[in-house]
């Protein structure tokens, strides 16, 4: 025991870097699985020592609702399905957020408990040893700092949950009156925390605490549904600041590390989001729901145009003849659970000598990672999957680009209409390609609102229907024109 708490700066320093490398891990389909378990060691290493380093553990209070939790959240992990995970996650970061919170009460409590404690025993105590523990200015800007981003983490992570779980009480709001009360709310609960700092007015706090949860959802309650997965990689990040402050005051070395890294890669992956989705955080933030802006911007602009249409069977027969395939997957394939039916197309059209690979968006689907996840629960093999920037060169010499429940990430008004709202978004060349078969079920615009050329460009042949349906289909007809 003495040696664990001897050593307890090199053990965290050992769950630092296994934090780093998990990180490094996840970066990659490939080495998700390595990097995921770096991340349960690193957090063994941190949780063990801490109990080691830290005077006076009540284990079983500590060691109880670990045991809950770890019962709860391995059923959880267990039941989840693909589809439910943003929410899940979101739900997650609210704990986080709460227990920032929490952590930051108790520990201004017990300061105050100790002074007060003080006040009246100082001679006890110091006869017995005891020295007065004043928190120090820091101190208590580091609290003030985290319980507030822990207060608005908690209840805009609350509402991001209810949004994408399609709960009731998560009610988008508008109007013109909702921009003044985020100000106000947000100037009073600086205010107050601004007040509690200068003079350690308990009042000022509680009052800060509650400004900073009103504050969490009026924020995100205006935020459409369609961007909560920037706003869940954003709070994400919150967390881990909140706990990098608590990190600060209760000293300990592993959770600064921890909360930086989660903060910082929550960061970054927001940017990347809004990168690749050509808007910026805070548009998203305190733009409202982009569908309607974007739709609004193309509405009276839509005429009839002539699209072509073909079957299962048509298709079929073209891509078994073909020598290259690119699969382009997009949210229709995880709306229609089609990736295993894809899977078992993709195998057969390799079983008559075609070269196939999968390409993907980084924004593809409705949250980051969405179609890797998916065609990696099909088993569809790492190797046959290119980010964009790996395949877009290669699409003037693929023969057939199949576009799978797939609109604004092959848009090519992205790149030729500087007119459009998604101008500037970088996308997948499908266009380039020697014939485009796109299959959804209408003429339906995707997420951004937004009719698409490559609809009615004279290469593309149109398959109408469900994702899984249609693919299903085209695999018996590869099948069936084996040679
Ligand atoms: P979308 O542009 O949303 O298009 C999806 C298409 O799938 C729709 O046009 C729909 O047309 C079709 N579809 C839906 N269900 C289908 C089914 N069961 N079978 C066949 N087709 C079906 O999707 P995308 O190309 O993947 O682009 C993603 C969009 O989401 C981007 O605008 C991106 O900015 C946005 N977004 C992404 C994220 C992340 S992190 N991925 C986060 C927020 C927003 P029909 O109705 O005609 O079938």
């Amino acid at each position: 025991m003495e040696f664990i708490r001897e050593c307890a700066g090199w053990f965290y320093l050992i769950g630092a870097i296994l934090f780093i490398l998990t990180l490094r891990g996840l970066s990659s389909p490939k080495t998700a699985i390595r990097g995921n378990t770096y991340g349960m060691v690193a957090m063994a290493i941190a949780v063990v020592t801490t109990f080691f380093v830290v005077d006076h553990v009540v284990v079983w209070l500590i060691l109880v609702p670990m045991v809950l939790g770890a019962i709860v959240g391995i059923s959880r992990a267990r039941t989840v399905p693909m589809t439910q995970m943003p929410e899940t996650v979101a739900l997650m970061h609210s704990l986080v957020g709460l227990s920032a919170v929490l952590i930051a009460v108790a520990a201004i409590l017990h300061n105050n408990h100790l002074v007060a404690l003080f006040s009246e025993n100082a001679d006890v105590l110091k006869h017995a040893g005891i020295e007065e523990s004043h928190m120090s200015k820091v101190h208590f800007f580091e609290l003030f700092v985290g319980c507030f981003v822990g207060a608005i983490t908690f209840t805009a992570s609350l509402f991001a949950y209810g949004k994408l779980a399609a709960k009731k009480w998560a009610k988008t709001i508008s109007g013109g009156w909702v921009k003044p009360l985020q100000a106000i709310l947000f100037i009073v609960m600086l205010g107050c925390g601004a007040y509690f700092f200068t003079s350690g007015n308990m009042t000022a706090f509680w009052l800060m605490t509650v400004f900073a949860l009103a504050f969490g959802w009026v924020w995100i309650a205006p935020v459409g549904g369609g961007d909560m997965p920037v706003v869940v990689s954003l709070l994400n990040s919150f967390s881990g600041w909140a706990a990098a402050g608590i990190g600060f005051t209760l000293e300990n070395n592993m959770l600064i590390v921890a909360g930086s890294l989660v903060g910082s890669s929550g960061a970054i992956l927001s940017y990347i989001m809004c990168k690749a989705m050509n808007r910026s955080i805070i548009n998203v933030l305190f733009g409202g729901a982009m569908t309607s802006g974007a739709a609004a911007a193309t509405q009276g602009a839509q005429v009839e145009r002539n699209h072509r249409s073909g079957s299962a069977d048509d298709a079929g027969f073209l891509m078994s003849n073909a020598d290259s395939v690119v699969i382009v997957p997009g949210y229709g394939m995880a709306q229609g659970r089609a990736q295993n039916a894809v899977k078992e197309l993709s195998i057969v059209l390799k079983e008559q000598g075609v070269k196939v690979r999968f390409a993907i968006h980084p924004v593809a689907g409705r949250m980051p990672g969405h179609m890797n996840v998916l065609l990696a629960e099909a088993d569809v093999p790492y190797e046959d999957i290119l980010e964009m920037d790996e395949i877009n060169s290669d699409f003037p010499a693929t023969d057939v680009v199949l576009v799978i429940g797939a609109n604004d990430v092959v848009n090519p008004a992205a790149k030729d209409n500087p007119n459009s709202p998604i101008y500037g978004m970088p996308i997948l060349e499908a266009y380039k390609a020697r014939t485009i078969m796109v299959i959804k079920r209408s003429m339906a615009t995707g997420y951004a609102g937004l009719d698409n050329d490559l609809f009615y460009d004279e290469k593309t042949m149109m398959i109408f229907g469900d994702a899984k349906k249609v693919v299903e289909d085209m695999t018996k007809s590869v099948n069936g024109s084996g040679h």
